[in-house]
């Protein structure tokens, strides 16, 4: 089918390499035309696991192609909306970029289109998304619009794209279900072959869920909220844990194993950012209040949130006292690993506040250095974490990217100036590392123990990727 996605930002690119993958002609758009030059070129302008793969794979087989936004959508059959829908001052989602949108297809597209709202918006979005669509309409185009939220994670998109749980649709006429169950078919049935995971046991089907459009776009809204909100949990559990010597960790491991809780997303630590979590809690409590509903909760999950900061810098300060003019290595940029996204990440938080104190701050990571580097200049971003270590008196985890789980202690050791590791993500065992030589701090979690019964419970790779 000949499609066109609107939008070449993570889930657009995203959607349009996947949707040519699985046997379409698209046709991906943006208004940024250094943007296109870098894509025509072959190059993406984020890192994203896999998808200069995919990308590449489907360009050189002509089922991808770059255009603008009004070559795109002339003549379109089908077109996906995936542009970026910023925060504003008041925390209401900027839907211009809609807009924007909607009128060029409204003004260039004529004939049968169907139009499909992929970008996070607020509930009732699509209603005024048909009205512009009519309002503005030229001669003869008639169309049906649809709500199709996506639930890409940054560092996995090609993953969820390729292998969803659930593929949420919300329309006003059975046709246009039927006609996005064609689009999707071939991941629905999981027949394609993925170029992934090709060795993948996803027999798995995903849900296929029709809803009506405000529905669809309040599932959106509301799960993003709702993980946020048990990161807060756990993050409170965590200050608790601290609070009365118990181990937020083993807490965390004794709840997950009640299926109705479940181990994901109990990881403590520095809190949550990204462009999706933080917008999204922030456009929810809007939409609500707009509504008449109190979302209180949701501003208390907020609030949880940006304490993070502050109660790591203080964790800091209790042990360097004086945090002006020490030497402080901080590993990890991006908001989570496997990804080089900054955006409401923690730990430009983190680095901001402690330039603002005085420090003297060395930074590394591996993917995220160039987006930190073009938004926060003010600090010596280094080419590993042994140079960012160089004399620090003390090394912050803020993100855990795997990489820093395989370093040489031994080597840090020899060129800290103090072995003082505060780390924002519980990545290590507090007693590996104090065996180490470490001075060890963490989240929610007692200094270096030892159990007699076992050994202390420290999210090993497995449990971390169990608990995220
Ligand atoms: C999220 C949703 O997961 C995804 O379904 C939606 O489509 C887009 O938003 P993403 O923002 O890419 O995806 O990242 P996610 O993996 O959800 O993590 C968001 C933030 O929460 C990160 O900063 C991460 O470090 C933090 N986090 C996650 C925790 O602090 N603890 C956890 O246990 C899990």
């Amino acid at each position: 089918m000949k499609i066109s996605v609107i939008g070449a930002g993570y889930v657009g690119l995203t959607t349009a390499a996947c949707l040519a993958e699985i046997g379409h002609s698209v046709r991906c758009a943006d208004n940024d035309e250094i943007k296109l030059a870098l894509l025509r070129n072959g190059q993406l302008p984020f890192f994203e696991p896999h998808l200069e793969y995919v990308v590449s794979r489907n360009c050189n087989a002509g089922r991808l192609q770059f255009e603008t936004t009004e070559k795109a959508v002339a003549g379109a059959e089908v077109i996906f909306i995936c542009v970026g829908t910023p925060p504003l001052e008041n925390g209401e989602a900027d839907l211009s970029a809609v807009a924007n949108v909607a009128l060029t297809i409204a003004q260039r597209t004529t004939g049968y289109c169907l139009v499909i709202e992929k970008s996070t918006v607020p509930v009732q979005t699509g209603a005024q998304l048909k009205r512009q669509l009519q309002l503005y309409a030229g001669k003869g185009l008639k169309c049906d619009l649809v709500s199709n939220p996506e639930f890409l994670r940054e560092g996995s998109a090609i993953q969820d794209f390729f292998h969803p749980d659930r593929i949420v649709i919300g329309v006003e006429r059975e046709e246009a279900a039927a006609q996005l169950r064609e689009i999707y078919r071939p991941i629905l049935d999981q027949t394609f072959k993925c170029p992934v995971h090709a060795e993948c046991t996803h027999t798995q089907k995903p849900a296929w869920i029709v809803t009506d459009t405000n529905s669809s776009e309040l599932i959106k809204h509301a799960s993003n909220s709702f993980l946020a909100m048990k990161i807060s949990f756990i993050n409170m559990v965590a200050d608790l844990c601290e609070a009365v010597g118990a181990d937020v960790t083993k807490v965390a491991l004794g709840m997950a194993m009640d299926p109705r809780i479940g181990p994901a997303f109990l990881n403590p630590g520095i809190g949550f950012g990204g462009f999706c979590f933080p917008k999204d809690v922030q456009a929810f409590v809007r939409i609500a209040s707009k509504a008449g509903c109190d979302f209180s909760l949701l501003k208390e999950v907020e609030n949880i949130n940006k304490r993070r900061i502050e109660r790591f810098i203080e964790k800091i300060r209790q042990e360097l006292w004086v945090i002006r003019g020490r030497k402080i290595a901080v590993l990890g940029l991006a908001f989570k690993p496997n990804t080089d996204d900054v955006r409401f990440a923690p730990a430009l938080e983190i680095l901001r506040s402690l330039v603002r104190e005085g420090a003297i701050v060395s930074a590394y990571d591996p993917q995220a250095t160039e987006k930190a580097k073009a938004v926060f200049p003010d600090v010596r971003y280094c080419a590993s974490p042994y140079e960012a270590a160089q004399d620090a008196e003390a090394i912050l985890i803020t993100t855990e990217w795997q990489e820093f789980s395989n370093m040489d202690w031994d080597r840090l050791r020899k060129i800290v100036s103090r072995s003082l590791i505060v780390d924002g993500r519980n990545m290590f065992n507090p007693a590996e590392l104090t065996s180490r030589g470490f001075h060890y701090i963490s989240i929610g979690r007692q200094p270096a123990f030892s159990l007699d019964e076992d050994p202390p419970i420290a999210p090993s790779a497995e449990l971390h990727s169990a608990l995220k």
